[in-house]
């Protein structure tokens, strides 16, 4: 076992920045415009809040709980307050970081593509060449390069590798999401793709399947259900206000991810390109966005390099908290080195992203794979946890905390409510993954 001093944070606010660097990432700008325009605008938006506010909220103070609680990464931590019967779900967890940085590298790489090719050639035709920019040895390349600087930066520790990227990343993200959704408002057109965008309709809200797509997009986007948000918070001291950063961290999530929809859909809308918003999620980002900005001759290529770097940035700061889930736990639990675990670990997933940058299909399967078995069942074993296993709960939470009220609403939810609608969410999301995965392997 490593017996230096367990890093820290240098401040609370590094941790905040770190986490909402976490939170903020491909998910605000790729998946929740899409599932909000087609989901009912407005109304989807409504009930993303609920679920954001009745499950994803007690499920991050969940995690900053066991994490700053017991000073561990994900494994050690479910050990110290569960016993070893709870070692399995650390696993799962590390697993679903594998997992998921393979594929999330995969489009990452793709971004960085998109931004060099902004600055370099602009994107003319690139809607003709999506499938062989996405699919292949140059998919390959550019995950490789993304995930070289993934791992580069968790190897230079807490402090200086992680803390200090997110500090100089995320003002910088937040500024590009702004402007670009202030130069998205000056477009003629751009009440149109507001329309489009908030237009709401609450008559498919209540059923189960956007329920599921709410509920899987709250996990993934504020990172949950698989110990991430837990590792960071074990670098905080017992004086940090878990309360109060859940709440910082899910308004920043969400406020962002809402201005970026104000910013994609005025310049969808401005080049009359909107019957091509429909099909699939990535289409929308990588296909007709970069045409929208081709359509804008010089502007474009500036407009469009300012959104590409912003995915770039927000991908970054994402991957290095999937990547340091894997790494906290190979330091605590083989007893490595950070350097060798990020290089080594990072390496490993490197090649694990090989099969989803060969293929679209596969890619979508570990996507699915990834939050419909993986974040939602981590979720729901970890508030099973936290509300039934764990000691105590309210008295670590409450450390460092002002004010007492809202805890024992916190743990009732975590025993019953949140497990329920998982459960009820689950129940079909799960049979539908694994016939996606059948399918994938009988093609
Ligand atoms: N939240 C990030 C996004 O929205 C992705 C991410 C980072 C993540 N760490 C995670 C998702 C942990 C699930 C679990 O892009």
């Amino acid at each position: 076992m490593a017996n230096a001093p367990r890093e820290q944070w240098s401040s609370r606010a590094g941790f905040v920045l770190a986490a909402v660097g976490s939170a903020v990432g491909l998910g605000n700008m790729w998946r929740f415009s899409y599932l909000t325009a087609e989901n009912g605008g407005a109304a989807f938006v409504i009930l993303y809040l609920g679920v954001t506010l009745l499950i994803g909220l007690p499920v991050l103070l969940a995690e900053l709980t066991v994490g700053r609680g017991s000073q561990r990464s994900p494994v050690a931590a479910l050990q110290h307050y569960g016993g070893r019967a709870w070692t399995p779900l650390g696993m799962v967890f590390v697993a679903a970081g594998f997992l998921i940085l393979a594929y999330y590298g995969v489009i990452a790489g793709w971004t960085l593509r998109y931004g060099l090719m902004a600055f370099f050639g602009g994107f003319s035709g690139v809607s003709e060449r999506f499938e062989d920019i996405a699919q292949g040895p140059d998919a390959f390349s550019f995950h490789l390069a993304f995930m070289a600087i993934t791992i580069a930066i968790v190897a230079g520790g807490v402090k200086a590798g992680i803390e200090r990227a997110a500090t100089v990343l995320m003002p910088l993200l937040f500024l590009m999401v702004a402007g670009l959704a202030v130069y998205a408002a000056m477009l003629p057109g751009a009440e149109e793709g507001y329309a489009y965008y908030l237009d709401t309709d609450f008559s498919g809200i209540l059923s189960r399947e956007v329920l599921t797509q709410a509920a899987g997009q709250a996990f993934f986007s504020l990172s949950l259900g698989m110990g991430a948000m837990m590792t960071y918070a074990s670098y905080l001291g017992r004086d940090a206000n878990l309360p109060n950063g859940s709440v910082v961290i899910a308004g920043a999530d969400m406020g962002i991810a809402f201005l970026a929809g104000l910013a994609v859909f005025p310049m969808i809308f401005a080049l009359g390109l909107s019957e091509k918003v429909g099909g699939s999620t990535l289409g929308a980002l990588f296909i007709t966005l970069p045409e929208a900005f081709a359509g804008m001759g010089g502007v474009g290529r500036v407009v469009g390099l300012v959104f590409f770097a912003a995915l770039v940035v927000g991908a970054l700061t994402s991957a290095i908290s999937l990547l340091e889930v894997v790494v906290s736990a190979a330091i605590d639990g083989l007893g490595w080195g950070r350097r060798r675990a990020a290089l080594l670990s990072g390496g490993a997933i490197t090649l694990l992203g090989a099969p989803a940058a060969w293929s679209l299909g596969v890619l979508d399967v570990m996507d699915q794979v990834a939050n419909n078995v993986f974040l939602l069942g981590g979720g729901l074993a970890l508030s099973l946890f936290v509300g039934w296993r764990m000691q105590d709960p309210v008295g670590e939470a409450r450390v460092g905390a002002r004010g007492g009220r809202g805890f024992s609403l916190w743990r009732a939810l975590l025993r019953f409510a949140v497990p329920l609608v998982l459960l009820y969410v689950l129940w079909d999301a799960v049979p539908g993954t694994l016939r996606a995965v059948f399918d994938l392997f009988a093609a």
